[in-house]
């Protein structure tokens, strides 16, 4: 797990985001009033509010948000300050159209919604630059404001620019990289159907295309520069706010989108990074069906799990409040009583410090109409509010859990590069999305936790070697500096599990002529001699491990041992591959490599989690049904033990040894009834 952050809540805090610009000013202290009473200490404001601060070119007033933060600074209210240039002004983009994105067509994106800007017009970068320098210079002394937020969810409605602007900084971004026009028609294999440039003005973003299909190896890089341009805007910006944020003040960003390097940005322009989490996405009745098929909310928790990654005592800037909606599109139902504080408490489980409501009150005007905050447009007490009291009441009991750490049993490996590629190859894509999605599960309904662990640029073994047991399961592209660090995570004791298709591309993602697992063979003993996707009407094909026949996913390497010390462990059983290799174990230095054949599913992961010997690790604590998910966090020896009931009816678990109950400050032991939706905090005093 990274260990870096800059800055980190010191206690559990909860928050709220408000629009004062969206209200009468009567209103204001009022609102503060009955958030304060209720546990919200922190509130967002500002983030689309650029007019209330510059209404026309160059003419700056800064009275609206002095008058509102005068009512602010008579109450204890903390507030983090959003720089407003996720929707540019009319008057900005009226004038200088040259700031709009625009669709792979080149049509442009109009004025009317958000986020219809490019980050690499540097017109835009100009005024960015101005009003984040006017805002940091007149609020950042505030005393009342303690952090801040750069732009709106960085890559959130479209993760795709192909502006004039855009096309220019791409030439240059690929200039730096490739320097010459030689290496750059290597890598991206342009020989292949006569693509080869003889000038850099010859070479755009992806443009319309048959089929859609642009140079596999051009798309790579073009996604690399958006994260490129993302992360550069965003540095712009809080190079900005640098010079004007009191010490112990933040820098964050919000949301968690495509095309972009987290890690990155969190490094070189953040101070603490938050998310914003609607697990009632799962409930969306016109989004695409096939994400509600599994966990619904529940897989909420996996996206945390990579928000962790990131930064491992994070924020939620935005946290379900309501039922989603737009005017323009998608529905959901309200979240039924108890699912606020279920929420709210997956995220902490996963390690935020800080949750944040979305939002105080329901807008009664805008595209956001349908999606609710706490409050309704009536404005009275009602039942969220009501639970958002209960969630303070637990955040009482458990504040002093701020910075304490998630409890993983085992790693899933992550890499930019071969999330990118799997986005841009659809072979790619299947392998990698079925498996992940089936070790999540399986991790979910076999109580064993896990954190997603990325290999970057300066990945060190330390970082790896927390972890007994690592997936990679489904390298394709390795470097030589990634497949250095595997190899010493594995001398030095580690479980590595690989699956189909391990070190098939280098990192322009071009297949390379050496057998398979490529830069990996060493440590794994082993070599792919053939492969096939399972057909549709193929009949299921098993392998046997150690007497038991379990299945081995959509597609299969066919492998075989080379190393000495390698083993084969299980075998296919059927087909014209039948008795042939699925799995083979090397030991290397002090660890061991597992290479499967084939990908992962929840059955097969149960398999390897307990032949490495971490199938649920907290058993001799507590059982508890698949509805519920069970988080842990640990500072200074102490253990927080969440339990989350997912489900619409009563769950009973089972606590084994003693735990004291944070609600009721009870020592409890044997069985518990967890009502729908409920959730509990123990502490037990037994050593994890
Ligand atoms: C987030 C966004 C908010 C609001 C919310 C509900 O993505 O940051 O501004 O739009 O969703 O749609």
């Amino acid at each position: 797990m990274r260990k870096q952050q800059n800055y980190q809540w010191p206690e559990i805090t909860l928050g709220t985001c408000y629009y004062p610009e969206h209200w009468e000013r009567g209103l204001w202290a009022k609102d503060l009033e009955r958030m304060l009473a209720s546990g919200i200490t922190t509130i967002r404001i500002g983030e689309f509010a650029w007019s209330k601060v510059e209404p026309e070119e160059g003419r700056f007033t800064y009275e609206f948000f002095d008058d509102f933060l005068a009512v602010v600074a008579s109450t204890p209210m903390k507030v983090i300050f959003g720089t407003p240039t996720a929707t540019p002004p009319a008057w900005l983009t009226n004038r200088y159209p040259e700031v709009l994105n625009c669709r792979i067509d080149g049509v442009k994106y109009q004025h009317g919604m958000r986020r219809h800007y490019n980050y690499n017009s540097p017109v835009y970068r100009k005024f960015c630059k101005r009003i984040v320098e006017k805002l940091g210079e007149h609020y950042a002394k505030h005393p009342n404001v303690v952090g801040w937020q750069i732009d709106n969810e960085i890559n959130c409605e479209t993760a795709e620019f192909y502006s004039d602007s855009d096309i220019a900084a791409f030439r240059k971004f690929l200039q730096r990289k490739y320097e010459t026009l030689e290496k750059l028609n290597t890598a991206w294999g342009a020989v292949f159907w006569n693509q080869e440039y003889t000038d850099w003005e010859e070479i755009y973003v992806p443009r319309l295309t048959i089929h859609n299909s642009t140079n596999p190896h051009q798309m790579l890089d073009y996604i690399r520069f958006i994260s490129d341009s993302a992360v550069s805007f965003c540095k712009m910006q809080s190079d900005i706010l640098r010079k004007y944020v009191k010490p112990g003040d933040f820098i964050t960003t919000n949301g968690m989108f495509q095309n972009m390097d987290n890690h990155r940005m969190t490094d070189e322009a953040l101070d603490v990074y938050t998310y914003d989490s609607y697990p009632n996405f799962a409930y969306c009745l016109t989004e695409d069906p096939k994400h509600a098929a599994n966990l619904n909310d529940r897989r909420w928790s996996n996206n945390l799990s990579q928000v962790r990654s990131v930064c491992p005592h994070f924020g939620i800037m935005e946290q379900q409040s309501g039922a989603n909606g737009w005017n323009t599109r998608m529905e959901a139902p309200a979240p039924k009583p108890g699912q606020m504080m279920l929420w709210a408490m997956q995220s902490i489980a996963h390690g935020a410090d800080f949750v944040s409501f979305f939002r105080w009150r329901t807008s009664v005007m805008g595209t956001e109409i349908y999606w609710h905050g706490i409050l309704d447009y009536d404005n009275r007490d009602n039942r969220k509010l009501e639970e958002v009291r209960k969630i303070y009441k637990r955040v009482q009991t458990i504040k002093d859990l701020a910075g304490a750490s998630y409890r993983a049993a085992f790693g899933i490996v992550q890499d930019y590069s071969n999330i990118w590629d799997s986005q841009v190859d659809v072979w790619h894509q299947r392998l990698v999305w079925s498996s992940e999605e089936e070790i999540f599960i399986a991790s979910q309904i076999y109580h064993t936790p896990m954190d997603y662990v990325y290999l970057l640029e300066d990945t060190q073994v330390d970082e790896l070697v927390e972890y007994p047991v690592l997936f990679y399961p489904h390298g394709l592209i390795l470097s030589e500096q990634k497949a250095a660090v595997l190899k010493e995570y594995v001398e030095q004791g580690g479980c590595l599990i690989l699956g189909a298709r391990t070190g098939l591309k280098d990192e322009t993602g071009k297949c390379v002529m050496t057998p398979m697992p490529g830069l990996l063979a060493e440590i794994t003993g082993s070599d792919v001699k053939d492969f096939t996707f399972v057909g549709p009407a193929d009949e299921e094909v098993l392998m046997e491990w150690n007497g038991q026949k379990m299945d081995t996913g959509i597609f299969h390497d066919i492998l075989d041992t080379t190393g000495e010390e390698a083993m084969v462990l299980a075998r296919y059983t059927s087909d014209y591959y039948k008795g042939r290799a699925a799995l083979v174990e090397n030991t290397f230095g002090k660890g061991k490599v597992l290479h499967f054949g084939g990908t992962f599913t929840r059955e097969n992961v149960k398999a390897f989690l307990a032949y490495a010997g971490i199938l649920e690790p907290w058993n001799a604590l507590l059982d508890v049904p698949e509805g519920c998910e069970i988080g842990i966090r640990e500072k200074g020896g102490k253990n927080w033990i969440f339990v989350l009931n997912y489900m619409n009816k009563e769950q009973e678990i089972t606590l084994k040894a003693a735990g004291i109950d944070l609600d009721t400050e009870e020592r409890v032991q044997g069985r518990v009834r967890l009502s729908a939706y409920e959730t509990k905090v123990y502490q037990i005093d037994i050593a994890l």
